[in-house]
């Protein structure tokens, strides 16, 4: 897991953030950066650069090899370093609250402005690089900043996603985007897969959920990764969140994965609460009638 790097915040520099920032920079180029190429990247003088180089690797921000020359590289706690300090510059955020959620392939915190937010650090690529980073010869620099690569792209994607859906869809409300981080409205309620719905609310919550799906729909978006994991519940409703593997729907595969997103809640809705889900509900009739834009409701 990746370490929280908030409480660092205070003690870390200017300079600090300097090093960090031309690390990054030399990433653009290779996995590993040299020593000698730190000065210029970072706008920092040699002396400054061991100096503050010493500091970040104390505090696991970078990390340092030596095989045919010394290099150093990002940590993911450096990348969540200089994005936090982003967010804060531009006072997106002020303050730094407790862990809301750890997901497949994301860290997620509560974080305050004037009212509680949360922010997903995006993780994608991170098992992955470490996997790879072990067995690689770190000179061979086919896929170098992969991971950094990838988790500020899904990031970004989230993000434009969810501003495209907000507010017609019940997603979280996008505020702001830096690097691999995003910061949104921080929902209320629980997860789907950890409510027990009185009888009475299993059909209309089941019918809020597809009513979602058919919106995203209509608003140009497949989640594709659709699940009781991935819905909050509270007494005012729904909220579909987790959007980054979205598919646009003149996707070639888009109505596929619709159909496997109603066929995952239905699933989970029969699953569950086998006798309140009407036998004559099938996944390929609410996708097609949600493809056609004919959907209205699933119940009579
Ligand atoms: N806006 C939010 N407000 C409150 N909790 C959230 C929010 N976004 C995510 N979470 C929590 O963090 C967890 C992981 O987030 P998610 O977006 O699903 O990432 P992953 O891709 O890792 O599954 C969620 O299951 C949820 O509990
Ligand atoms: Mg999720």
């Amino acid at each position: 897991m990746v370490r929280n790097v908030a409480e660092l915040l205070p003690e870390l520099e200017e300079e600090d953030f300097y090093l960090l920032s031309g690390v990054e920079q030399g990433m653009r180029f290779s996995e590993w950066v040299q020593r000698e190429k730190i000065p210029k990247f970072a706008n920092l003088t040699e002396e400054e650069v061991d100096y503050r180089l010493e500091r970040c690797l104390k505090r696991g921000l970078v990390e340092k090899k030596t095989i045919q020359y010394e290099g150093y590289t990002l940590q993911f706690e450096g990348y969540d370093a200089l994005a936090l300090r982003a967010l804060v510059e531009r006072e997106t955020i002020s303050e730094f609250g407790s862990p809301l959620g750890v997901g497949k392939e994301s860290d997620v915190y509560e974080v305050r402005s004037y009212k509680p937010l949360a922010l997903k650090y995006h993780r994608e690529g991170y098992t992955n690089f470490r996997e790879v980073h072990k067995e690689r010869d770190y000179t061979s620099d086919k896929d170098h900043v992969s991971w950094m690569y990838t988790a500020r792209k899904a990031a970004e994607r989230e993000h434009d996603i969810l501003e495209e859906l907000y507010p017609d869809v019940a997603v979280p409300r996008p505020i702001d985007q830096n690097r691999h981080a995003i910061v949104m409205e921080k929902m209320d309620g629980v997860e789907l897969s950890r409510t027990r719905l009185e009888p009475d609310q299993v059909l209309g919550v089941f019918d809020l959920l597809v009513t979602e799906i058919a919106g995203a729909y209509e608003a140009g978006y497949v989640h594709a990764d659709m699940s009781e994991y991935n819905v909050f519940v509270n007494e005012e409703g729904v909220k579909v969140f987790d959007w980054p593997q979205a598919v646009p729907t003149d996707h070639a595969n888009a109505d596929e994965f619709l159909q496997r997103d109603l066929e995952n809640v239905l699933g989970y809705f029969r699953r569950k609460y086998p006798q309140y889900v009407p036998d004559d509900l099938e996944s390929d009739d609410l996708a097609a009638s949600i493809a056609d834009g004919s959907f209205e409701s699933v119940r009579e």
